[in-house]
């Protein structure tokens, strides 16, 4: 059997045996050829990585690079950490998977756990693999609950891939069919850079809230199922909303006796500095809320929590074959260890307000920054051709990619106009490591940016 994967890639080794990639190359080759075209990689050649430590990835060539994405926002607590790693092959040797029929200690106590950490009375929980399975379970739920059907989600969110998911994404790039699934509207975002209402934050009575509610009295039954929202919109490139902004549709959404439902899949975990939870800077309560990319470190997990009374209203059978396995629950439960231990609340809002310094001192140096915005270590910049104009310019943030891949970092980037850095190290990084990385990139706007 002919099993080239294509030219110079040879799948049999002398005995016969399937033959691993060596080289990047190989990588690179085999990705193009076996996957999807749609699945998308960064940089102008893709840059295949082979291993991770701490808070550095290598090549395959051997190249160090600081990590300055954690893998989009996921690696919470360094690549390969020992306390979550010692969990995982701990439980790999003792139960990897049963599947819910049958009860495991890892499973409920991480839920029981969860139901300390989790704000107001959201203390059930929903087991499964992503962000998108959480989403969808928390949808679904509400729909279940409130006997109604139409879900409000925020321009510029982002929610997930499923159908309905790819559907609330208010991107149009992510949504490759057009109006999927019935029944999803659009609130405005409450971008302030960009506001959608052209008003100036500060004086604008956050109008782009309070028009909740002509949306809900003109484009739904009048009784929506729920508002869903991240607490800060992190594909959307790290908008934060007004303090006022989530006060306001919680109390309209509530008022046509709908949900809130909060999306922590960015923000969770203690990103955000401070607070655990993103949307306890808001002083809100969600009825649902939803987490996974760094509940984990790396390993699968999406969770879905509510109260009792809303959790009870789940009709119909439903299960979560690989969802809340003993595997992932250990690392979970590793990587809460490790942010309470190391008092990561703490180490994500110090070095969180270092970082916004360095780029805000960035943005007095470099007038193609417009924006510099975001909380703890999720932070954003925002490039444009033209400050007053704000034509947003792609062109410099891929070239700044290129930039900074070459002076040895790991960026990510977002934004609707594919403008916006996102810079969101593992919250374990260190002061130095911190410095390291303004460092680098104020070397890469240094050769490529104006
Ligand atoms: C806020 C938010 N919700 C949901 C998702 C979907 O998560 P996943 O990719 O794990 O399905 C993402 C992914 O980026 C996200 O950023």
């Amino acid at each position: 059997m002919d099993t080239q994967a294509g030219s110079g890639v040879q799948t049999n080794g002398a005995k016969g045996k399937f033959r691993r990639s060596q080289t990047a190359s190989e990588v690179i080759e085999r990705q193009k050829k076996f996957l999807f075209p749609a699945v998308m990689t960064y940089y102008d050649t893709p840059l295949p990585i082979q291993r991770g430590e701490g808070h550095y990835v290598w090549d395959f060539d051997g190249r160090k690079y600081l990590d300055f994405f954690g893998g989009i926002l996921t690696v919470s607590v360094g690549h390969c950490n020992p306390t979550v790693n010692a969990a995982l092959h701990k439980q790999n040797d003792t139960l990897q998977h049963v599947s819910t029929l049958y009860p495991t200690a890892p499973n409920v106590d991480l839920a029981a756990r969860l139901a300390e950490l989790a704000p107001g009375d959201l203390s059930q929980t929903f087991f499964t693999n992503s962000g998108t399975e959480a989403d969808e379970t928390a949808v679904m739920l509400a729909r279940m609950a409130t006997g109604s059907h139409e879900i409000i989600a925020l321009r510029h969110s982002y929610s997930g891939r499923s159908h309905l998911n790819t559907t609330m994404t208010a991107h149009s790039p992510y949504r490759g069919l057009p109006d999927m699934v019935a029944g999803v509207k659009h609130a405005l975002a409450p971008y302030c850079y960009r506001c959608p209402l052209k008003l100036e934050p500060g004086t604008c009575g956050v109008a782009c809230a309070e028009d909740l509610e002509e949306l809900i009295r003109t484009t739904t039954t009048g009784r929506p199922a729920a508002f869903m929202a991240e607490p800060i919109l992190g594909v959307g490139g790290f908008i934060v909303p007004p303090k006022e902004y989530f006060p306001i549709v919680a109390d309209i959404i509530h008022k046509y006796e709908g949900l809130l439902i909060i999306d922590e899949v960015q923000t969770g975990w203690g990103r955000t500095g401070d607070k655990m939870w993103g949307i306890e800077h808001w002083g809100v309560t969600p009825d649902i809320m939803t987490m996974a990319k760094g509940a984990a470190n790396g390993i699968p997990m999406g969770i879905t929590m509510s109260t009792p009374e809303i959790a009870k209203k789940w009709r119909g059978l439903t299960i979560c074959t690989f969802g809340g396995n003993p595997v992932s629950c250990e690392a979970t439960m590793a990587t809460i260890d490790v942010i309470e231990e190391q008092n990561l609340l703490h180490n994500c809002s110090r070095l969180g307000a270092l970082l916004r310094k360095r780029l805000e001192g960035l943005q007095e140096k470099f007038k193609c920054i417009g924006d510099v915005r975001g909380m703890g270590l999720m932070q954003a910049v925002e490039l444009v051709k033209d400050r007053k104009t704000k034509e947003p310019d792609a062109e410099t943030v891929k070239k700044l990619f290129e930039a900074t891949r070459e002076l040895g970092m790991l960026i990510g980037k977002g934004g609707l106009y594919g403008n916006t850095l996102r810079l969101s190290p593992s919250m374990t990084i260190t002061e130095a490591e911190l410095n390291q990385g303004a460092d680098i990139l104020e070397k890469a706007f240094e050769k490529v940016a104006y």
